[in-house]
């Protein structure tokens, strides 16, 4: 079958939001998602990865089944959806669930009101999610809302929040979810909501909620239910401007697709090919797409098993087997159990939707968490090309352990058979992985064997590995030797050796990464070693012993639960006005705009007539002289427009804030990985990409390269000026201390994974060099600073407007500066609008992130504890040039009016109130008791318990750093327009500022709008950075009411009856300002650096926050168990957003300390550049119960209404994770007898963990030839002490 001559292309049918497409030029190449933001301007839809990572894009996809005469709704990711794959479907965006403009759906209305959005980028994909659900399952279980919600990343809330929206619609909401302990939070008492019937715990109200109403959904569209029953189904082409689509009817017409173009891959979910085509540069001219083919969905159970058509989804795989557990008996279902047990954490539900289980089987990603189980299970692959069919065991392909490919181009696999277990056989499956859900094995293993009947003598062993590997393997000699063996711990030792023997990994001996997954390798088969010997046990009880009871809880994998939460605040007093917000739970401003899809982010503006899409070209080496750059062959790729360089800067190319400049072109020299070196502009973002990646630079590697902190230390490459702080003589107290501790501790970097991806549109007005820029940053001024600059023109020609910021987190100020730059320079070159909006990788390669940290310290302590001198050096990779400077904190508690180390008077009072109630709140000595009573009960599993306190300083250390400036206008009917210095980027600021304006002028918030953060109404305003935004800029919005207040004051004493539209017009009537600008000039912060002391900070925020965690020794996975937090943040203005804030920076920093692990090239490239390898926390990741107290009011003069400014503040709590972890890791030591010092870098991953808990397995890693010892059942054996005797 040839292309030419083949039908005529179609046209695309399918409706979105119950409107008719016809799309005449579908091209194969285009997703959903862009279709939808470009072409249909349905902007709620948000990009957030563009791979499937993030949940941002999701949508929800329903079809009609004639067969069963069902409509089957769906969610997925828009992002990896073809447009060609939708003929005949419904797609429903978040503007089709509702909208201000008609009606908000109770799943827009709650996620708002419950404060579930905070900068509001994740939250339409949060309500498409959460929707499908309903639309399935209106009255769900909390099981299937914590699974609907794994594939939706949030980098602000925390998603407590989030999870209370959920529990409201769940058939079990009302009850705090806890049950498995027998308590419920209806009838008994339990510590977590003890005591607390005094305060608030409540941020809103359920009775506000409109009821769910399914029969108020939108319809299927009729037109498409009679398309699919009545129209005979043809072969679809639809023809790009590269590549063809075909999707055939039948399985005959498909085989003689494949026979004519053996290397078009088949694409069903295009989950595997998409990521390949986007991503690593991989071209098909032609795509098959088979998922209309009946005999690829087919679901037959036969009497040795159940076939399953290629094409079935994973969700639909996962349904059949679950279903189908329910209904076999148990000895039967073992293979099914085992391959749900992967299918559970595999990918998100998005994911699983569409992703098909003959695409993961045959795309033999190394990674795939099916290959292993369904090959050691005998599963068998129905394959057919022209002519012929065959079946193979699917362990054929791998039994040679490289992989090979026994399946021919021609050949297609049209369905798998399961089969059932047998008697005497035992099927498993494990993974471990940086995150539970949702993120790709490390290493994962399917295993199978089978006992001769009634015996514990192997009739046949199958292991198969995953993850570690560039392909599934099979440990085929081991599984060979052990036949015919007993079922005991001298087989296990022996299996364990072989395994090590047989299987070799890719990667360098003594690489602690390729240790780890030889570690998990054989401790996954010991897993399998205890569930085995557990069942023998089960089956005669008489014969075989089982495991020990200690062992028992490691059989249990760590499950997702819908969280338990509290927040206790204090309410506001009984005299205050009613209308009065401040110190109110009031939701976000934006709230209901977030959860609709209606907030406007820079990439949802309209395109400006003309507009030209810019891609950078970045550095791929470290340090390097550019020989030259070749652009010829870019500037011949359709659409493009121009290729930018240093050369078209009309003035400066460098800023200097430090004596090291930052530069917005390389111009001879590159100084890092991802340094912009120039750029393409085209007509779409498409054609600038294509382009981008055809740019050639030469480069010759200058010396030295330093990439570490180490090389930076061993080339005394240092940023000046080095600080140094001293207190009292600490050599003279070293002299008198007890004992000494010295050490070195490293903190991994971290990225800063906004939602929103560095955004900006620059639009050249035509007229007197003025240009307008729409950009996503903490800071428009030094935005207008840096453009003016660089195009050498004054700064009142340069406006620049933030309306809100999808996420910043400190990444959204001087490099938002240079991007800025950037497409200001391609603008004016150009003289059209530029728009840049950086992919997910290209945000993580240019952008710096939080930095790593090394400290080297010495610490001197007497032996009741006191810590009496302490000696650190702090080193800090700064990056190539010194972009936003990093503080150093103590963490020391403090007693009575003491100092800090940079000698500042400090009163501890409230942050002992803290630590003492949360010492209590926790529960902490009772719930010591019980985790040592866990332990000594649990030998693989242990728990952790740490608290920790913490002291924010609160400041920037330079009082011209903290001014800010309002405006406010009062409009002759009542409105009033609101406006000053802060940027809205989920902090909630506008929505405290409107507070503050709603007392001081005593009117309602409906009265007063905030439209957008501009240079042109506030200029010279500082960056919303270090929690200080509501302070600085609060003040300055009391400031400007209250001068209106006072020029309306004698018309108020005239009138004291009137109303405020009396008083307004009344003051116009009188030529009365009715505009005033507000202003605070910041607070007097200073440091002498020379003399070691200073008021650098205006006052300090306090907390505590006590977690628990439990560890599981054989894999290193955790779970975190339950955090409470105390915090003194004075008296809060708006509880919500301030607990919000709290939880939010809690999560994000026990991603810092546990998870977010950056990993780099020799040569200084990224590996981690989006969520597929960087796993920020998810759902599956924030603590089982979660408690957060605000401390009840401590007066603050230094901010308004007494409050304090909150925001980053929760962010170091994360660590009492780390710590908690560090303490289960020590029960497990102190239990084996293994050294007491130990050092633990951060991120804490599940690799440091394993390692720390040395064991035989570890043991037998590191030195293979010294396995002597046989492993043994029971913890009281020597064995376990012997292994370890090389580290005491
Ligand atoms: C964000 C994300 C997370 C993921 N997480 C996991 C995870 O945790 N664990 C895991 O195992 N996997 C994971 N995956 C991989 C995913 O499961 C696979 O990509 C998916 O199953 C492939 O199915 P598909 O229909 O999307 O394949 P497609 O991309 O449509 O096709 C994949 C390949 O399979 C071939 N193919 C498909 N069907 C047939 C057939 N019937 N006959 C012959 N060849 C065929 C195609 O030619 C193509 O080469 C993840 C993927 C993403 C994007
Ligand atoms: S943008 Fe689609 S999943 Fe992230
Ligand atoms: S609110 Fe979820 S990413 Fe900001």
């Amino acid at each position: 079958m040839a292309l030419q001559g083949a039908a005529a292309a179609e046209e695309l049918v399918f409706y979105v939001n119950g409107r008719k497409i016809i799309e005449k030029n579908a091209d194969p190449e285009q997703m959903l998602l862009a279709y939808l933001r470009k072409r249909l301007c349905l902007t709620g839809t948000k990009y957030g990865c563009g791979g499937g990572g993030c949940g941002a894009c999701t949508v929800m996809i329903s079809i009609y089944e004639p067969a069963s005469k069902k409509i089957r709704h769906y969610s997925a990711n828009a992002c990896l959806l073809p447009i060609c794959s939708l003929y005949g479907a419904a797609v429903t965006t978040v503007e089709g669930v509702g909208s201000t403009k008609s009606r908000i759906h109770p799943v827009q209305e709650r996620l708002a009101k419950c404060h579930g959005s905070q900068c509001g980028f994740c939250t339409p994909g949060m309500v498409m999610s959460i929707y499908t659900l309903l639309r399935n399952h209106p009255e769900p279980t909390s099981e299937q809302m914590i699974a609907a919600l794994a594939g939706n990343l949030c980098r602000c809330t925390g998603y407590r929040p989030i999870l209370d929206a959920c529990k409201t619609f769940c058939k079990e909401s009302i009850c705090c979810q806890r049950k498995t302990n027998g308590k419920c939070c209806l009838d008994q008492e339990d510590d977590l909501f003890d005591n607390e019937e005094e305060v608030p715990t409540s941020l809103f109200s359920t009775d506000e909620f409109q009821p769910l109403d399914p029969t108020q959904e939108l319809i299927f569209p009729p037109e498409l239910m009679r398309m699919a029953e009545n129209q005979p189904k043809q072969t679809l082409f639809f023809r790009g401007e590269r590549v063809t689509w075909i999707s055939p009817v039948s399985l005959v017409e498909l085989l003689d697709l494949k026979a004519a173009y053996p290397k078009a891959p088949l694409v069903v979910g295009n989950t595997s090919v998409g990521p390949d085509m986007k991503f690593r540069g991989v071209f098909h001219p032609v795509l098959i797409a088979p998922a209309r083919i009946p005999d690829l969905n087919v679901l037959k159970y036969t009497n040795d098993g159940l076939t399953l058509g290629a094409a079935c989804s994973l969700s639909l795989v996962k349904d059949i087997l679950t279903n189908a557990i329910a209904e076999f008996p148990e000895e039967k279902t073992r293979v099914f159990c085992a391959v749900l047990q992967q299918l559970r954490t595999l990918g998100g539900e998005q994911i699983r939707n569409v992703a098909s289980f003959g695409g993961n089987i045959i795309s033999r990603k190394p990674t795939s968490d099916l290959n292993p189980v369904l090959a050691a299970s005998n599963c068998m692959l129905n394959l057919a090309s022209r002519g012929q069919r065959r079946q193979i065991l699917l362990s054929d392909i791998f039994a040679d352990g490289v992989g090979n490919n026994t399946i021919t181009p021609e050949e297609i696999l049209v369905s798998i058979h399961v089969p059932y277990s047998r008697k005497g056989e035992y099927v498993s499956a494990f993974r471990q992985a940086p995150r539970r859900e949702n993120a790709l094995p490390i290493t994962n293993a399917g295993m199978r064997v089978l006992f001769e009947e009634g015996t514990d003598v192997i009739k046949e062993l199958s292991i198969f590995y995953g993850g570690a590997l560039s392909a599934t393997v099979c440990a085929k000699q081991t599984c060979c030797t052990l036949t015919g063996r007993h079922w005991n711990e001298q087989m296990l030792d022996e299996a364990c050796r072989l395994v090590l023997k047989e299987i070799t990994l890719p990667g360098s001996a003594g690489d602690e990464n390729v240790d780890y997954k030889k570690t998990l390798m054989v401790s996954f088969f010991y897993r399998f070693f205890l569930e085995v010997s557990q069942s023998l046990k089960t089956m005669n009880p008489c014969h075989y012993p089982g495991i020990p009871v200690e062992y028992g809880s490691v059989l249990q994998d760590f499950k997702t639960r819908m969280p338990q939460s509290i927040q206790i605040y204090q309410d506001v007093e009984p005299s205050q006005s009613p209308q009065d917000p401040v110190g109110r739970p009031v939701m976000h401003q934006s709230a209901i705009k977030h959860a609709t899809g209606e907030a406007v982010y820079i990439d949802d503006l309209p395109s400006v007539d003309g507009e030209l899409f810019l891609a950078a070209v970045t550095s791929s080496r470290a340090h390097a002289k550019i020989v030259s750059i070749d652009t010829s062959e870019a500037l011949k790729v359709a659409g493009v427009f121009d290729v930018i360089t240093a050369h078209d800067v009309p003035a400066a190319n460098e800023f200097h804030f430090s004596d090291d400049p930052e530069i917005i072109f390389a111009r001879n020299e590159v100084i890092c990985v991802g340094q912009i070196v120039c750029a393409v502009v085209a007509d779409s973002d498409v054609h600038a990409k294509q382009a981008a990646a055809k740019v050639k630079i030469e480069y010759e590697v200058l010396e030295p390269v330093i990439l570490t902190i180490e090389e930076a230390i061993k080339h005394n490459s240092f940023f000046e000026p080095k600080r140094k702080l001293e207190q009292g003589n600490v050599d003279e107290a070293f002299e008198t201390v007890d004992n000494i501790v010295e050490g070195e501790i490293c903190i991994g970097g971290q990225k800063h994974f906004y939602m929103e991806t560095q955004s900006m549109l620059a639009v050249p007005k035509g007229e007197d060099k003025e240009m307008d820029l729409y950009v996503s940053t903490q800071h428009p001024a030094i935005i207008q600073e840096m453009v003016a600059a660089s195009l050498g023109v004054p700064a009142n020609r340069i406006m620049c407007h933030v309306k809100r910021v999808g996420g910043a987190f400190g990444g959204k100020i001087l490099r938002t500066g240079l991007l800025a730059s950037v497409a200001a320079v391609a603008a004016n070159k150009t003289s059209r609008a530029v728009r840049l909006i950086l992919s997910r990788e290209d945000d993580m390669v240019i952008l710096g992130g939080r930095h790593p940290f090394m400290a080297k310290y010495k610490v001197g302590f007497m032996n009741d504890g006191r810590i009496t001198a302490v000696d650190a050096k702090y080193y800090v990779n700064g990056g190539c040039t010194p972009d936003e400077s990093v503080l150093i904190r103590e963490t020391n508690m403090y007693k009575k009016n003491e100092q800090t180390h940079f000698k500042q008077k400090l009163d501890p009072q409230n942050l002992i109130r803290c630590w003492n109630e949360c010492m209590e709140k926790s529960a902490y000595y009772s719930r010591r008791t019980a985790i040592n009573e866990f332990n000594k009960q649990n030998y693989w599993k242990k728990r952790g318990i740490a608290i920790v306190p913490m002291k924010f300083p609160f400041g920037l250390s330079t009082p011209y750093l903290s001014q800010g400036a309002a405006l406010v206008h009062i409009y002759t009917d009542g409105s009033v327009l609101l406006t000053h210095g802060g940027i809205e980027m989920g902090q909630g600021i506008h929505t405290k500022m409107i507070q503050i304006a709603s007392r001081e002028l005593n009117i309602p918030m409906s009265c007063i709008h905030f439209c957008e953060t501009s240079t042109t109404t506030v200029p010279n305003a500082c960056a919303s950075v270090g929690s200080a935004g509501t302070d600085v800029n609060g003040m300055a919005v009391k400031d400007a009411c209250q001068t209106l207040l006072k020029r309306l004051q004698p018309i108020i004493e005239k009138n004291p009856t009137g109303t405020w539209n009396d008083w307004i017009r009344e003051a116009f009537k009188q030529s009365v300002s009715l505009s005033a600008t507000g202003y605070f000039r910041g607070y007097n912060e200073y440091m002498d650096w020379e003399k070691g002391e200073g008021q650098p900070f205006t006052y300090f925020l306090f907390g505590a926050a006590c977690s628990e965690v439990e560890i599981n020794c054989l894999t290193g996975d955790h779970k975190n168990l339950r955090t409470d937090i105390v915090m003194d943040i004075g008296c809060s203005i708006n509880p919500a957003v301030d607990i919000g804030q709290i939880e939010g920076a809690f999560v994000q920093g026990v991603g810092l300390y546990t998870m977010e692990e950056l990993k780099y090239s020799s040569e200084g490239a990224l590996y981690t550049r989006g969520p597929d390898q960087y796993k920020i926390p998810a759902v599956c990741d924030i603590p089982e119960q979660f408690s957060v107290s605000l401390l009840s009011p401590s007066q603050n003069p230094y901010a308004i209404y007494a409050s304090k400014g909150i925001g980053e503040a929760g962010f170091f709590l994360g660590c009492s994770v780390f710590f908690a972890l560090r303490d289960a890791v020590t029960g497990v030591r102190n239990e084996r007898g293994l050294k007491k010092t130990f050092a633990l870098n951060s991120p804490l991953t599940a690799e440091q963990i394993r390692a720390n808990c040395a064991d035989a397995f570890t043991q037998m890693v590191l030195c293979p030839t010294d396995c002597m010892l046989a492993l043994s059942l029971h913890s009281s054996s020597p064995c376990y002490a012997q292994y370890s005797l090389g580290e005491k």
